[in-house]
């Protein structure tokens, strides 16, 4: 179950009606190197955690045998129904829960093939009980996938952020700062073996830029 309206949720309840559509290069460069060079998906059980709005909701379920989507914010959580609906698939395919990754995962041990989470991370101070969880809901031979905001970009101050609609007003979501230790290390303290350490950046970045995303492929 979820606490009502967390701050984090609050604010993406408020980012949801502009989150696909405001320009955001993150976003953006988290689709496309999931597409490009993300764990291959085909047949296999998913849970995605922090789903939002359903920019890559779409994309696992279509080739996910079964998929679960999971997110704290009613209203980002919404959108990718209407978006998932929208694909036609079986009513069984696709299930959506709102819950707070924080809490134990409602999910039996050993129920999944894939973990999947994109732009989540970065509004978990613990990242230790969420690997832990991750551990304990794959399989043998599972994979977890997990793309961030690049921990040099938030060492330099960038953090999830968004225009309220109406007001105009810049909100800068609750944020936690990681370093690529934290991430690696709370994998192997819960038992995962690293696999991939992926750091990117998007065409036509300025040389002197940082990367933009990060990611880490890590087996059960
Ligand atoms: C930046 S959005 C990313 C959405 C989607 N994964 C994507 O890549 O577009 C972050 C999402 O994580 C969700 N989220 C943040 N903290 C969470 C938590 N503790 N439990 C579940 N979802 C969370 C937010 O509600 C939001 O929908």
């Amino acid at each position: 179950m979820i606490a009502p309206a967390t701050p984090v949720a609050r604010a993406y309840d408020r980012w949801a009606a502009t989150y696909d559509t405001a320009p955001n290069r993150t976003r953006d460069l988290d689709a496309e190197i999931l597409r490009a060079h993300g764990p291959e998906l085909r047949g296999h059980v998913v849970l995605e955690l922090g789903g939002g709005t359903g920019k890559n909701t779409t994309w696992l379920a279509s080739r996910a045998s079964r998929l679960i989507s999971l997110d704290l914010s009613p209203e980002m959580q919404a959108l990718a129904q209407a978006r998932v609906a929208e694909l036609g698939l079986p009513e069984d395919r696709v299930s959506f829960l709102l819950h707070d990754l924080r809490e134990r995962w409602p999910l039996e041990d050993e129920s999944v093939e894939m973990v999947v989470g994109n732009l989540v991370l970065e509004h978990v101070e613990e990242l230790a009980p969420v690997f832990r969880e991750a551990a304990r809901v794959l399989k043998p031979g599972g994979t977890l996938w997990v793309s961030e905001l690049h921990p040099e970009r938030q060492r330099r101050g960038a953090q999830a952020h968004f225009a309220d609609a109406i007001t105009g007003e810049v909100v800068r979501v609750p944020a936690f700062r990681h370093t690529v230790s934290e991430y690696v290390n709370a994998a192997i303290a819960a038992g995962l073996r690293v696999r991939r350490l992926g750091e990117w950046i998007e065409d036509g970045a300025e040389p002197d830029a940082p990367p933009r995303l990060f990611t880490m492929r890590a087996k059960r």
